[in-house]
């Protein structure tokens, strides 16, 4: 390697926008020749134009906090791989303009910089060598719920405090109560989450949290005590997706499962069918356009006079009765074939439950559950196959409350035996709220390098791939 292949650069007047170190994480460096290379896979100028990395060495994964801290030094220091500066006309004369007007003055050539920055890195890969603990926190509706999770796919713990002995007495999840009970209970859960993990918060790497979507009280308990213990413990902070975590409880007991795959997310208050793109990434290709599936699960639940919460008793009561008593509409979305609506069906229910009274004929509510359940599930599995077919998947999961639903799994394995696809779903304590799925989720966004900071939210609302 000549003298000219290195750059050494001060930083003057960059503004700290961070646009050259989004652009360019760990993950485009590589090592050789005893040397460490950051090869800039985008635009450290714009952000999109300049070089397209020849070797993008995606094996090294990305650290962003780690590259802000080094540029954040008065002096940076970078060294370019010789093949990179090969693939353009201008070569490192062009590199050094860019970078100067960038904020960085004085670029000068020193094979020292790459040693240093070599050093810096050989002590992160040391350092991800080590286990990754992370402990997981999750409140957004009525479960207070702690767990520890190892390297992404190892619970070492899943503590879950139920609310619904409480909220039964209401028919449902009362907002105010739960957000009081999270309170009451969330330092004793992680304490047992820790104590049954045989840890202590000194062996925990970073704090993952659901900060939404749920209820707005609720999710602030987690946050709240999330943030507290980060700071307190000064650990990095990692806010979750509450659905995000309910697809990553698909790679607690499915090790060899990795993206992509297609899923299909039944929760109390979301219906989505999705391709798991990469870990965190997702294309969405059909929702629901009223009820999700667990909503319409406890409205007739509710209908049927067998309370809150709705799914597992409809569920059981169903294994009684006969799924082609009743014939319920399955709906079909013209211009969505992935879409799902289950607010017809629930009318649908609702009205023969109506009929039934007017006309005082007694009603075999075990024929009721089972049909209506095998009107929702039969769309279920109808959409999800049809998706697979026209997107070419063939890895299936399912995941959410409702995926701990028995026909559910028995018709979604069928299928998918049939068709020859792969079946994943999380045993039925990972479908409903837990925090290992939390713990899953922030440990794949912890390697990516997702930090949050103390301004961390509660984001009620918050949609499927909006960080
Ligand atoms: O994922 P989850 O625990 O909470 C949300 O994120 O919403 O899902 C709760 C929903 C409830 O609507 C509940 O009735 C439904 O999942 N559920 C079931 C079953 N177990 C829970 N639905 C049908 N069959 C079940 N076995
Ligand atoms: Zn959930």
């Amino acid at each position: 390697m000549s003298a000219t292949e290195f750059i050494r650069l001060k930083k003057a007047n960059c503004t700290n926008c961070y646009k050259c170190i989004r652009h360019c994480p760990v993950k485009a460096i590589r090592f050789s020749g005893g040397q460490a290379h950051i090869i800039q896979d985008a635009c450290i100028y714009c952000g999109e134009c300049f070089v397209i990395c020849p070797q993008n060495a995606k094996w090294i994964y990305s650290e962003t906090e780690a590259v802000k801290s080094i540029l954040l030094q008065n002096e940076v220091y970078v060294s370019l791989a010789p093949s990179f500066i090969s693939y353009f006309d201008t070569g490192i004369s062009c590199m050094k303009d860019a970078l100067k007007k960038l904020g960085f003055a004085g670029c000068e050539e020193t094979a020292v910089g790459a040693t240093i920055v070599k050093n810096v890195y050989e002590q992160l890969i040391q350092e991800e060598k080590k286990d990754v603990l992370i402990l997981g926190i999750e409140s957004s509706c009525d479960e207070t719920a702690a767990s520890v999770v190892k390297n992404g796919r190892t619970v070492l713990s899943n503590v879950i405090s139920s609310q619904i002995e409480i909220h039964k007495l209401y028919g449902g999840v009362v907002p105010e109560i739960a957000s009081r009970n999270h309170i009451e209970r969330i330092n004793q859960v992680i304490q047992e989450a820790l104590d049954e993990a045989n840890v202590t918060l000194d062996d925990i790497d970073a704090i993952g949290v659901t900060y939404g979507p749920g209820l707005v009280g609720a999710l602030l308990v987690g946050v709240a005590e999330a943030k507290a213990i980060a700071y307190a413990r000064n650990l990095p902070l990692v806010g979750v997706h509450h659905i995000e975590g309910h697809v990553s409880a698909n790679y607690i007991e499915h090790p060899d499962l990795e993206p992509p795959f297609l899923c299909l997310i039944v929760s109390g208050g979301h219906t989505h069918l999705v391709i798991v793109k990469d870990y965190g990434e997702f294309e969405i290709l059909g929702r629901t356009r009223d009820d999700a599936a667990g909503e319409a699960f406890d409205k007739v639940a509710r209908a049927i006079g067998l309370g809150y919460p709705g799914g597992p008793k409809v569920d059981k009561l169903s294994k009684e009765g006969n799924p082609n008593a009743i014939e319920f509409p399955k709906a079909k979305i013209g211009d969505c074939p992935y879409d799902f609506s289950f607010s017809g069906v629930k009318s649908a229910v609702l009205n023969y439950i109506n009929h039934a009274q007017m006309t005082g004929e007694e009603i075999n509510r075990a024929d009721l559950a089972a049909s209506f359940q095998k009107a929702v599930v039969d769309v279920l599995v109808e959409h999800t196959m049809l998706a697979a077919k026209d997107y070419g998947m063939t890895k299936i999961a399912i995941a959410g409350g409702v995926a701990s639903n028995g026909t559910l799994r028995a018709a979604m394995e069928e299928a998918c035996k049939k068709n020859n696809y792969s079946f994943y779903r999380p045993s039925p304590i990972f479908c409903t709220d837990n925090a290992a799925m939390i713990g899953v989720a922030a440990y794949y966004e912890y390697i990516k390098g997702t930090r949050h900071g103390w301004d961390l939210n509660a984001v009620p609302n918050l949609k499927l791939g909006e960080r």
